[in-house]
């Protein structure tokens, strides 16, 4: 007996509570809970079928903060596409789930083999509290998957894997920052199934049930899989009844086969036989092509498949507010939107500039698609839109957010403990474009130090949990050099503080179109040892900077000079 009962939850009105007996939880169950759902008329997309614990009464209580998929608009998972902003645009527009992009590869350095989920097993959770997100960052700094509040209910995690312990591992990284867990068996990129995930999945039921079952068995969000169909209906309906069997919540099919290309017809008539054919919502995909032109269309597409949602990648990717009821917004209208939150939410801009290509399409050539074309950075793609000031303010608040945050708790954001009385700071940044090509301010400051006879700068650097920016301490001869503005990796943090250095002591910094150095003031060193290399000799701080001009031992003109 499956008794549904309405329970508000913060914020989140069509959430319920579900009580059953602890061995009656599969998935006829989870359909019933899913029937249970709709019987309530919930009006808002997200409701419940969460198990999260065992009763005394041996019973399970199955809450809130889990996803129902029957009837719902999906975002479909797009590599590149479906990060934060777009996710947030969907859901500003009406989708109801959205899943998140499942970005497997970094196409040139690592090699082919790599897995999102070895990629997010490296990944650290840090909470940005500048931006109020969730950031999983790789250690090369780069943020993998980025959330926020406002899609926590909503937002479906997918992820490449061919191993269930790995992802399960994941899983338990990011199942209290998502709603759902994803597993794409639908990739037929070779870049996926070398690695056995994507579509090679498919020829694998047993691999597939253990990654699900341990999957389902291992946490409390809802499980779902992404497929492709296989050549036979027989074959397809045999496979995605042992999918039902692991205890997923629902099934994403991409009505096409391995080798069937975008532009290929839709097979409906396999979702739909599919659909028939299972209790756990049936989600219908592959409609963009040539059933989703507009909303309307995809309450047709999933009358078509007979399935109880319908996810959309393409038609969404070229333009989000398809998920409106009133009809589709102009897209200049839909861009600006969209880089509205780029910004906000500090999109890179390589990103944005890709996902704004997408919607573009045949205007590419047009002179927005032109100025789109050039722009370099999140400011010049917002000039192009007319959003200047926009970005100008934006920026602005955010900088000031993390002053803000800098100023009421210096010690929880990581400034370096020691006493920086003597160190000598400026207020600079590295903008590699000031450079040449093979030419570094830490290259400038190295030379410097070897023609000086000085021990080899140390760098030390300092990352603070706050925002997880870096400032790196730079030592020569006991004097400690720092700027005061945080850089967003510690490559970048070494390169600003050797600019202190330099620019301190009135050094070339090897910038382009730097002045003749001249005039400039040349390196203070501290007496020197004739003899070889030195060590550093103590000198008291901020002595360095003092100490009058002094000219190379040997006279020679630094290889720097004249940079
Ligand atoms: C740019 C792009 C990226 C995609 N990335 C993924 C992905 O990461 N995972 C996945 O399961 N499917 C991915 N897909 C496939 C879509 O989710 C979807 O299955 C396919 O486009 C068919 O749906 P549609 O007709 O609505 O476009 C991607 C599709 C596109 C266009």
């Amino acid at each position: 007996m499956v008794q549904v009962s309405q329970a508000l939850v913060a914020g989140d009105s069509d959430a319920f509570f579900v009580t059953v007996p602890a061995a009656a939880v599969g998935p006829a169950e989870c359909a019933l809970l899913a029937e249970g759902a709709q019987a309530c008329r919930l009006p808002a997309p997200v409701c419940a079928s969460e198990v999260t614990e065992r009763s005394s009464r041996g019973g399970m209580i199955l809450n809130n903060l889990s996803l129902c998929y029957q009837n719902k608009l999906i975002l479909a998972p797009m590599v590149r596409v479906g990060t934060l902003p777009m996710r947030l645009l969907a859901l500003d527009y009406g989708a109801d789930i959205v899943y998140c992009e499942c970005r497997g590869i970094k196409p040139r350095a690592l090699s082919m083999l790599e897995l999102i989920d070895l990629k997010m097993l490296q990944c650290k959770r840090v909470v940005n509290e500048v931006l109020s997100t969730v950031d999983f960052v790789a250690p090369d700094d780069r943020v993998v998957f980025r959330t926020c509040a406002k899609e926590q209910n909503r937002v479906v995690f997918q992820m490449g894997t061919s191993d269930a312990e790995r992802a399960l591992a994941v899983v338990r990284l990011v199942e209290n920052d998502v709603a759902g867990i994803d597993v794409n068996m639908g990739c037929p990129k070779e870049y996926s199934t070398k690695g056995g995930m994507g579509a090679a999945l498919l020829s694998d039921p047993d691999k597939i049930e253990k990654i699900l079952g341990t999957l389902v068995r291992g946490t409390r969000r809802p499980v779902t899989c992404k497929i492709r169909i296989l050549p036979s209906l027989e074959d397809t309906l045999s496979l995605v009844k042992r999918i039902e069997r692991t205890g997923v919540a629902a099934i994403a099919v991409h009505g096409r086969k391995h080798e069937e290309r975008p532009q290929h017809p839709v097979h409906c008539e396999v979702i739909k036989a599919i659909a028939g054919t299972l209790s756990i919502p049936v989600i219908a995909n592959g409609g963009s092509h040539d059933h989703i032109q507009q909303h309307l269309d995809i309450e047709n597409f999933r009358q078509a498949t007979g399935a109880s949602s319908v996810m959309v990648a393409r038609a969404a990717m070229w333009n989000p507010s398809i998920f409106l009821k009133d009809g589709l917004r102009p897209l200049e209208e839909v861009m600006q939107k969209y880089i509205r939150y780029a910004v906000q939410y500090d999109n890179h801009y390589t990103n944005t500039k890709y996902c704004l290509c997408q919607m573009l399409r045949e205007q590419l050539e047009s002179p927005q698609g032109r100025l789109l074309h050039a722009a370099q950075s999140s400011q010049e793609i917002c000039e192009a839109f007319g959003l200047g000031t926009f970005y100008k303010e934006t920026t602005q608040e955010i900088d000031a957010r993390r002053v803000e945050l800098l100023a009421k708790t210096p010690e929880e954001v990581g400034e370096p403990a020691e006493d920086t009385s003597g160190v000598i700071k400026m207020a600079v940044k590295f903008d590699r474009r000031a450079y040449p090509p093979q030419i570094t301010p830490k290259m400038c400051l190295l030379e410097w130090c070897r023609r000086e006879k000085l021990a080899q700068p140390v760098y030390e650097t300092v990352q603070r949990p706050v925002d997880r920016l870096f400032c790196s301490v730079v030592t020569i001869a006991e004097q400690k050099y720092q700027s005061t503005l945080w850089d967003k990796s510690k490559k970048l943090a070494e390169q600003t503080a050797a600019i202190v250095c330099l620019r301190s002591q009135g050094l070339p910094e090897g910038q382009l179109g730097e002045e003749s150095p001249s005039h400039k003031r040349k390196w203070e060193a501290p007496a020197q040892d004739p003899g070889g290399p030195r060590t550093q000799k103590p000198v008291p701080p901020g002595e360095l900077c003092k100490k009058p001009f002094s000219t190379l031992d040997n006279g020679e003109e630094s290889p720097l000079e004249g940079w």
